[in-house]
């Protein structure tokens, strides 16, 4: 896996300029440029960007609190885990890499940032979750270690105590 250099820090709605991104992906982009500062800040979401040298976004990803049900996590895990009815998770509902920088191994380190700053998190959670939004992102969160949940295979987690 290649790291390229980028910084990742959280969004600056005012200071980091939106306009310009492009993953290819429309629905992504207008999200960056429209909608994510309104979910910043009715404490929705929080978004993480990767900056070039001059600042241009490479890349971002938001996470979000959310929870899963214990009986769709498989066996294994389970028993690792109290008998609640759901378990605290959080979700990296978007990932994005503006197509300029698709390949270097962002998408990677963008997913390995969301990872550790969720198994960092003073507020704990099991797993972490994410939504592919096709067969192609379900193929990429597979390749990084993710698995389907089993009653929304295009949900997929990962433990967050085994990150730690
Ligand atoms: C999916 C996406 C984030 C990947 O970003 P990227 O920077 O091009 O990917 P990387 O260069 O970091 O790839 C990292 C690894 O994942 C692998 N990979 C990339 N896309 C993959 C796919 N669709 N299926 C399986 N593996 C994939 C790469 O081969 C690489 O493997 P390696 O670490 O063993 O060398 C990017 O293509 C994107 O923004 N797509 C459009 C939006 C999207 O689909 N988001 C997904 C969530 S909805």
């Amino acid at each position: 896996m290649t790291y390229a250099p980028f910084l990742v820090a959280a969004l600056d709605a005012a200071g980091h300029d939106r306009r310009q991104f492009d993953s290819g992906t429309p629905a992504l982009d207008r999200y960056l440029r429209e909608q994510v500062s309104q979910d910043i800040r009715r404490r929705v979401a929080a978004c993480f960007v990767a900056l070039t040298d001059e600042q241009r976004i490479a890349g971002y990803y938001t996470l979000a609190t959310a929870s899963v049900p214990l009986a769709d996590l498989p066996d294994e895990l389970r028993r690792k885990l109290p008998r609640y009815g759901v378990v605290p998770a959080l979700r990296m509902g978007r990932l994005a890499v503006d197509t300029a920088f698709k390949g270097l191994g962002l998408g990677g380190a963008l997913l390995i940032n969301a990872l550790r700053r969720a198994a960092n998190s003073e507020i704990p959670a099991a797993v972490l979750i994410v939504d592919a939004k096709d067969d192609r992102a379900a193929a990429f969160y597979r390749h990084h270690g993710f698995s389907p949940l089993a009653d929304s295979p295009q949900t997929l987690f990962l433990p967050l105590t085994s990150v730690r």
